[in-house]
């Protein structure tokens, strides 16, 4: 027997009495719903999924629940035998110390920080998470930064369009390389060719004739040409991928598609006494439910001057350069989603392990507001980010390369353009969310950034103020705003009718 398992017995041990069934998964200590018991109310069927008998709605629901859920060790929380690492990895030293905040787990929710200003948002400086502590083993309990990479928790508002515009600047910079391939073997001597996908650059390829590519000066992106949208750090392919990683991560909750018996020869890998703790059907569901989440949108103050300040400041922003990395708009020529992500790394559903993808359009489906339809049928993408990773760090200015551990093998001094569509209520600002105003975050770029900065600096202390202005416009709206651009005054109708619809519920 393991020192492992002895704990875990001598544990069960004094606690059986009262915890018993342990955390065996089988449903709640007493008949019925009488007593503890899991707090997921069962699983969900992928099958369902695919033939429809879940309809989008239900499938958002229980995606929802999903990601309130303060999971308890009937659902299967917790990791005794297990790293957060992503990869399926054995814990091998230390003992299993339980909920810790830095190594994790260290939530209960995937509410508890994604919740500001309501469910599916960013987190305060105190939801922050050490990044890659959860892989230590034995655990940390050091936040310094040799030990993790301190992040603040951004919101995933309008993911559903971010994922598909990644897919599809994907498959553009992989065209682009296909095609200097095929000229390089028609005129048998080296192409170069620079990379482009939806307006962005992303640095040049060379392709030698016989298939073989220097990437050298290939830009914000990997080698492979494939855009990861998600992480800050711009490391994550899908929604699924992210969301398999952090139920393992931050809950022990460990999704049968990566950690499963075909993958690891077990139904329990972390060992706490639960199988199979989330299907396949489970993670498109948890998945599908941020997909829907509504696109941020812009509220156009009541106030004239303030009003005119934002139509003045969004002006600046461009003529100063920002609009160069924080993109107004990006097209997105098919705006339907579908799950999952033909992208998608080995353990993580693909589309040939479906019979039917999951789809909806992300013009008309969902909690409204929707994104926004051109006559084309193509769709518009206000989220103020080009999806390329930058250095925004010189001599000078260097408060963003802060990071001493290197992720996914990207640079510490590289980050994805952060999204501002919901900067104005996502407040604390930067990766870490060490800074309390927009203007300080501003004034932090430097490196790529510095000629935009410099120019931002340069402006008067009024125009900077319209910049700052435009940017608070920007924001996660209430549900159920019918359009994206909203003005304030209409938006406290809104609330109103929001405020009198949980007053008609609770009575
Ligand atoms: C302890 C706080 C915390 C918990 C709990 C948490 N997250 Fe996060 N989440 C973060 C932070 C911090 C980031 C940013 C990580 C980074 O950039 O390195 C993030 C990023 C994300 C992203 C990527 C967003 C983007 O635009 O890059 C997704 C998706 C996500 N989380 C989903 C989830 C899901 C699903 C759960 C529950 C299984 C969850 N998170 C639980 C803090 C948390
Ligand atoms: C070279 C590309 C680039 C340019 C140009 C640029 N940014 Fe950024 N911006 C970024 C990146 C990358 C981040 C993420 C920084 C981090 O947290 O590591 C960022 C972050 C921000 C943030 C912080 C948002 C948050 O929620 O934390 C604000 C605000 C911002 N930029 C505004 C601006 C403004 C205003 C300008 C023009 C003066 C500008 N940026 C120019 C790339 C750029």
């Amino acid at each position: 027997m393991s020192k492992r398992q002895r704990v875990v017995i001598s544990a069960l041990a004094i606690l059986g009495a009262v915890l018993l069934p342990p955390a065996g998964g089988a449903g709640a200590a007493g008949d019925g719903d009488i007593g503890d018991g899991p707090v997921l109310r069962g699983h969900i069927d992928q099958t369902d999924c695919e033939t429809g008998r879940l309809s989008l709605a239900e499938l958002i629901e229980r995606g929802r629940e999903l990601f309130v859920a303060k999971f308890n060790t009937f659902d299967g929380q917790g990791r005794p035998a297990a790293t957060g690492n992503g990869v399926p990895t054995k814990r091998l030293l230390g003992p299993d110390v339980g909920f810790i905040r830095t190594s994790s787990p260290e939530a209960n929710s995937c509410a508890g920080c994604h919740n500001d200003p309501r469910t599916g948002g960013g987190g305060d400086f105190v939801a922050n998470v050490f990044v890659m502590a959860q892989v230590r083993d034995p655990v940390t309990d050091s936040v310094g930064g040799d030990f993790s990479d301190e992040r603040n928790t951004p919101g995933m508002m309008g993911s559903g369009a971010i994922e598909m515009l990644a897919r599809e600047m994907t498959v553009e910079l992989r065209a682009g390389r296909d095609a200097a391939r095929a000229e390089a073997d028609r005129q048998g001597s080296p192409v170069v060719r620079e990379l482009t996908a939806k307006g962005v650059g992303f640095g040049r390829i060379v392709a030698h004739p016989g298939g073989t590519f220097d990437t050298q000066a290939v830009k914000g992106v990997n080698a492979d040409l494939i855009i990861r949208p998600f992480h800050q750090k711009g490391v994550v392919v899908s929604l699924r991928e992210f969301t398999t990683n952090a139920y393992n991560h931050h809950h022990g909750m460990e999704a049968v598609e990566r950690f499963g018996r075909a993958r690891t020869g077990s139904d329990d890998f972390d060992e706490d006494g639960v199988p199979d703790e989330l299907t396949v059907g489970d993670l498109t569901a948890a998945t599908i439910f941020q997909a829907t989440l509504p696109p941020p949108g812009q509220v156009l103050p009541r106030d004239r001057r303030k009003a005119r300040a934002v139509r003045r400041g969004g002006v600046t922003f461009e003529t100063i350069g920002c609009a160069e990395c924080h993109r107004p708009a990006l097209i997105l020529d098919k705006p339907i989603y579908s799950e999952p992500n033909p992208f998608n790394p080995i353990g993580n559903l693909r589309p040939g392990d479906v019979s039917r993808p999951v789809t909806f359009d992300l013009a008309r489906d969902g909690p409204a507001p929707h994104l926004e339809r051109l006559p084309d049928g193509r769709a518009v993408v206000r989220a103020y980010t080009d999806l390329k990773r930058h250095d925004l760090c010189d001599a000078e200015i260097n408060r963003f390369c802060n990071e001493k551990l290197t992720q996914n093998g990207v640079s510490t001094r590289e980050f994805i353009t952060r999204k501002l569509w919901d900067v104005g209520n996502s407040a604390p600002y930067g990766h870490r969310g060490d800074m309390t105003t927009i203007t300080e975050a501003i004034l932090a770029h430097g490196g790529e950034g510095r000629a935009s900065r410099d120019a931002f600096a340069a402006l008067e202390p009024e125009e900077r103020g319209e910049v700052v202005e435009f940017l608070k416009s920007l924001q996660i709206l209430p549900e159920g705003t019918p359009t994206l651009v909203v003005q304030e005054r209409d938006l406290e109708s809104v609330k109103q009718r929001e405020l009198e619809s949980s007053r008609q519920e609770s009575r």
